[in-house]
């Protein structure tokens, strides 16, 4: 199963999972207890609680965001930056295995 690995925003923790392919990762963290995701709306891009910075050198493996998602992240509660997604939006396949996510600081305004 791809590994994907979460950062707490003060990088003192890091959790690694084994995820199966077709979940997300926000699903992969709410399921396995990682703190700093949220989820809320419970994946339809609608909250914006799932908030994650993606490793820049992993942009190129995603798939562009779509408006739903691209219009949220304009709301999320921390800084939007180009390497912001929506977790809950990122479907967890082999080409992503060893990808590396950092949460936000909160998730919350
Ligand atoms: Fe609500 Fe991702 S879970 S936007």
């Amino acid at each position: 199963m791809p590994k994907i690995t979460y950062v707490a925003a003060d990088r003192s923790t890091e959790t690694t999972l084994d995820l199966p392919q077709g979940t997300s990762i926000m699903r992969g963290a709410v399921s396995n207890d990682v703190a700093g995701i949220v989820g809320q709306c419970g994946g339809y891009a609608q909250c914006g609680s799932c908030h994650v910075y993606v490793e820049p050198t992993a942009l190129d493996k995603l798939e562009a965001p779509e408006s739903e998602e691209d219009e949220m992240l304009d709301f999320t509660a921390c800084t939007r930056e180009p390497n912001s997604r929506l977790s809950c939006q990122l479907t967890v396949t082999d080409a992503l295995d060893g990808l590396i996510v950092r949460l936000p600081e909160r998730q919350y305004r």
